[in-house]
């Protein structure tokens, strides 16, 4: 008989079913708690609630372990492309050679917006944040390809997943060069994925353009790393929106919306903005640091810290080796790298920083490549989204697949005030 737990209510004792995972996590099932006891739980910033079960991503904070349906991102970051991790996450498996080939045929007759949509550019102010831009723009896909839109049809759901791969690169490429003025570059479909994308962002009609082998190398491993990273945000997101059977486009937009925030995605281009800052203000790490262990001062150490990584984050293990290589490769100095790297020094010999076990999340380093690569700092969260979204896609397809789905309609404890009577206004 499988494991109980006891919880004590007063005179009255529950048992609950314990549930265990693959990797021997456990959870305490309270699905029945409230039918049975009129009792509910509370969890803010659901710290110890696990919203699923789920077979796609596991994660092991303690000891810095991450894997996309069993193979450690370690080995698939050396050894896949982003379009085959996509696959994997999807589909479960690794593709065959066959499989990998559809697959990216797929994704190829997808690359171009519907030309009706270049207009929207227009629309939004030339500074947008490009973040808006996409997540709107994700949005209207649901207004321009109205055939792919029905969560409980298989066919049209695979329709919608190859048009939201292969349509986000063109759709955040664009959003680039509107806001400097550059005219649409649109996708060449004989290019891989990475370097379509890189084309659309840096190419001009006037002039050719060579594609950098080693920035192709580490935007797919950046794309790879982030690529899902289970119940976060964002994700947590997709599933709630989707849960109401709203449309793969439409749940996907608002887990956008979500990623930007600069506690969730929005940190790399908050690291950056932190490294430039301590970089202009002569240089020094310490200041900062000391500012961070400070509550009043409300500053944080951005890419610092996760709600499940109580170790180095193994995302930024991979991302700050490739900041090494492709630096040194390319010699290009940044003393922004070498900030950071300071910074994490003093951060991580630092009481405060040992005690609470904050370390370098895979936002820290990351921006670092983006601008090795010419990629504006705006725009790193949109290269986050990129990276995301088969992880998105996976786990809004677990979702509606599961047996046990339901609407994600959280309860509260009511706080306000008790019955009153309206006052009519002349009374108040
Ligand atoms: N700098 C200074 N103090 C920190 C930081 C930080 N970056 N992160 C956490 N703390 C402190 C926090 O003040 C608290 O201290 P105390 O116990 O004295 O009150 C303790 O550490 C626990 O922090 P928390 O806010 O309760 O932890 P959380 O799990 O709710 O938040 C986090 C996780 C990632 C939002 C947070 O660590 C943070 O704000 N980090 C900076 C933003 C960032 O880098 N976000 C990217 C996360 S990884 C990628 C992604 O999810 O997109």
């Amino acid at each position: 008989m499988s494991e109980m737990a006891k919880l004590q209510l007063g005179d009255r004792q529950l048992e609950l079913p314990v549930i265990e995972g693959s990797e021997q996590e456990h959870a305490v099932d309270i699905s029945a708690l409230r039918a049975q006891t009129g009792y509910i739980t509370i969890d803010e910033g659901y710290v110890n609630t696990g919203s699923t079960q789920s077979a796609i991503t596991y994660l092991d904070g303690e000891n810095g372990i991450l894997r996309y349906r069993g193979y450690p991102i370690e080995q698939l970051a050396v050894n896949c492309d982003f379009v085959e991790v996509s696959y994997l996450l999807i589909y479960g498996e690794l593709p065959t050679r066959q499989q990998l080939d559809e697959f990216r045929q797929k994704l190829r007759r997808h690359t171009l917006l519907h030309e009706d949509m270049s207009a929207f550019y227009d629309g939004f102010p030339r500074d947008a944040h490009p973040m808006a831009i996409l997540s709107s723009t994700v949005s209207a896909l649901s207004t321009f390809y109205q055939d792919s839109l029905d969560p409980r049809d298989d066919e049209q759901v695979e329709l919608c997943i190859y048009r939201l791969i292969a349509k986000l690169p063109t759709i955040a490429a664009y959003s680039y060069k509107k806001s400097i003025g550059q005219p649409f570059i649109y996708p060449q479909n004989n290019l891989n994925y990475c370097q379509n994308f890189l084309r659309m962002m840096f190419a001009v009609p006037c002039e050719p353009y060579e594609i950098d082998c080693d920035f192709v190398d580490a935007l797919n491993l950046l794309l790879i790393v982030h690529a899902d990273h289970e119940q976060n945000c964002s994700t947590s997101t997709v599933r709630m929106v989707g849960s109401s059977n709203a449309n793969l486009f439409a749940s996907i937009s608002a887990g956008i919306c979500a990623l930007w925030g600069p506690l969730h995605g929005g940190a790399n281009e908050a690291v950056i903005r932190m490294l430039e800052d301590i970089r202009d203000n002569g240089g020094n790490v310490k200041k900062y640091v000391d500012m961070a262990k400070d509550k009043s001062s409300k500053v944080r150490l951005m890419g610092f810290g996760h709600r499940v990584y109580k170790n180095y984050d193994p995302r930024a293990t991979i991302i700050k080796d490739v900041c090494n290589r492709l630096l040194k490769k390319r010699n290009i100095p940044d003393p922004i790298f070498e900030i950071a790297q300071e910074l994490e020094e003093v951060a991580l010999s630092d009481d405060y920083f040992i005690e609470r076990k904050l370390y370098p999340n895979v936002d820290f380093y990351s921006g670092v490549i983006y601008r090795a690569i010419g990629i504006p700092m705006d725009m790193f969260t949109v290269l986050f989204a990129m990276g995301r979204m088969p992880g998105w896609i996976a786990q809004w397809l677990e979702m509606h697949r599961s047996e046990s789905k339901r609407i994600a309609r959280p309860r509260q404890i009511y706080t306000g005030e008790k019955e009153r009577q309206f006052k009519p206004l002349d009374q108040r």
